[in-house]
Order: structure tokens, then sequence, then C-alpha cells
């Protein structure tokens, strides 16, 4: 059994103990864990919208699409830099975990590995699959855990709030951060827009930590199957824009390409 979480009280800012089924700080606030295993340390004051963060339909489509494994190669390369430079037995948090794919990758048998999104409706869908993994809901702007917890941190496709993340590494831990590069999902965003623009690759707004590694990795995807691409789309900020006449021409193509292309960045807290 995977043993109680590390966290501080997201509004006093003492340790929370975990007992009877609940985080309790010495100032009596207390945070009930939910049926599924995660807990909300994310106080209705915090909030800034009644559901913040993706909604139930984009992170369904974005586990069916990962499940399909065509962001596998990310994974791999992502495991690969964990093994090279990380303590794998320390703590390790997926800042903006979403349904927790990469979190769950990232699970060994001696590591304990945090889980933390705004949106408490894909917390639910991670902690119900992945037990193994703490989950919970929270802004990363102001994480419930203290200074210099983690060796480890990674950021896929999510807010970096460098600040915070600097906090809560240890000295000489290491962030790692996956945006898009130039060409990521290119062909599907020429569907859409008249005029795709490329993703633009050098805002990076880490600027206290140390850049140790920057890798690009480009790959095509082949979907022969509509409903990956249609997944694709659905996990996409622009899906919204696709008119039903993209849609309609995605669902009769028998085959579709699209470049995955990321920027892979390892930071390190000196
Ligand atoms: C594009 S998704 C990526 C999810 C996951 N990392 C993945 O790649 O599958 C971005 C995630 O960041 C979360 N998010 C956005 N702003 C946040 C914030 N201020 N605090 C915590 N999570 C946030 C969203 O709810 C969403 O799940
Ligand atoms: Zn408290």
């Amino acid at each position: 059994m995977k043993s109680a979480a590390n966290y501080l009280c997201p509004l006093c800012q003492q340790a929370l103990t975990f007992a009877d089924k609940s985080y309790r700080c010495v100032n009596n606030h207390s945070f009930d864990q939910a049926k599924q295993g995660y807990v909300n340390l994310l106080p209705v004051q915090f909030k800034h919208s009644k559901a913040p963060g993706d909604n139930k339909e984009m992170v369904l489509a974005r586990r069916a699409f990962l499940d399909n494994g065509f962001y596998q190669p990310l994974v791999d390369k992502m495991l690969s830099l964990y093994l090279h430079y990380g303590k794998t037995a320390e703590p390790l948090l997926d800042a903006g975990c979403g349904e927790g794919f990469y979190s769950h990758q990232h699970k060994n048998s001696t590591n304990q590995v945090y889980g933390v999104d705004i949106a408490k409706e894909t917390i639910k869908i991670a902690a119900k699959r992945y037990q193994d993994c703490h989950f919970s809901v929270g802004t990363l702007s102001k994480l419930s855990v203290s200074d210099n917890y983690f060796s480890w941190v990674t950021s896929v496709y999510a807010p970096i709030l460098e600040e915070e993340f600097t906090r809560v590494l240890k000295e000489k831990g290491y962030l790692l951060t996956v945006t898009p590069a130039q060409h990521h999902l290119y062909e599907l965003k020429e569907l859409i827009y008249q005029k795709a623009h490329e993703h633009d690759v050098n805002k990076t707004p880490v600027k206290q930590l140390t850049l140790i590694v920057e890798e690009r990795l480009s790959y095509p995807m082949v979907f022969d199957c509509n409903k990956d691409v249609l997944n694709l789309l659905a996990m996409t900020p622009f899906a919204f824009k696709a008119s039903d006449e993209v849609i309609c021409q995605l669902k009769s193509r028998k085959q579709f390409t699209c470049q995955a292309d990321f920027i892979l960045r390892l930071y390190q807290k000196q």
C-alpha cells in the first residue's frame, strides 16, 4: 500500500497529517481523501473559475490518444533523461499532470510520484486509474508542499511557474519541460487555419535554473483510424476552431499523417 503523502495545508502552510481518510493540520483545517484516492487542496478562494482547467471531454480524448502509443517516443525520451540524471528513489512532481499518463510512467518501486492539476475532473480520472501515485487538485502557483522537497519536476504542455517549481526543488534537483517545437501538429493546424503558424520555440519562461540539456524530438504520426485524429484534435487548444467541414474531411480520410515535434529542456537548480 502506498504511504500517505507529504502535503502542507493550503490555508496555513502547516504540515498535514493523514488519519481516518483525511488530511488535517494543527489548526484543524481538514481535507478529505476522495473515494478515488485524491485530495482537493484547492480552497474555493483560490479558484478563479468554477471548473478551472481542461474539461472532461478533452481529458478523455487525451487519454484515448495517449493509450494508443502515439507519444511513446516522448515517454521514452523523458524516461531516459530521468534514468540518466535523476535520483529515481526520490520524490517527483508532475506539474499540471492532466489524467496522470506521464506521472504514472515515472513511478517505480521506490519513488513517490505526485501529480497536481487544477482541474478536479482530470484528477479524479488520474487517481482512479493510477492508484500508486499521489494526486491532488491544486494550483501550480502555490503548491502545497514544503521547500526543497522534490528532486525532479516534470511539466508537459502545462504552465511553467518557475519561482514555485524552484522553491519545491531540492538543491541540484531537475525541472524537465516539454513544449511544442515549430512543426508540432502542423498538418492538422493547416487544415483548420488558412495560414498555420509555427510554434514560437524561443518562449522559455525559465531564467533562474540552469539549462543542462535541450533536445528536439520529431517524428511523423500515421493515423489509419480517424478516431485517433479526432481524439488528437479534441485534445488541442484549437479544437473549437475546427469547422464541421474539417471534421467531416478528417472522418473521411483513410490515412492522415501529422508531425509530432517536441522540445525537451532539462534545467537544474544550482
Ligand atoms: C495541455 S494539459 C497537459 C496535461 C498533461 N501534462 C499531459 O500532457 O497529458 C495542461 C494541464 O495543465 C493544467 N493547468 C493549467 N493551469 C494550471 C494551474 N494554474 N495549476 C494547475 N494545473 C494547471 C490543466 O488543467 C491541464 O490539465
Ligand atoms: Zn491549516
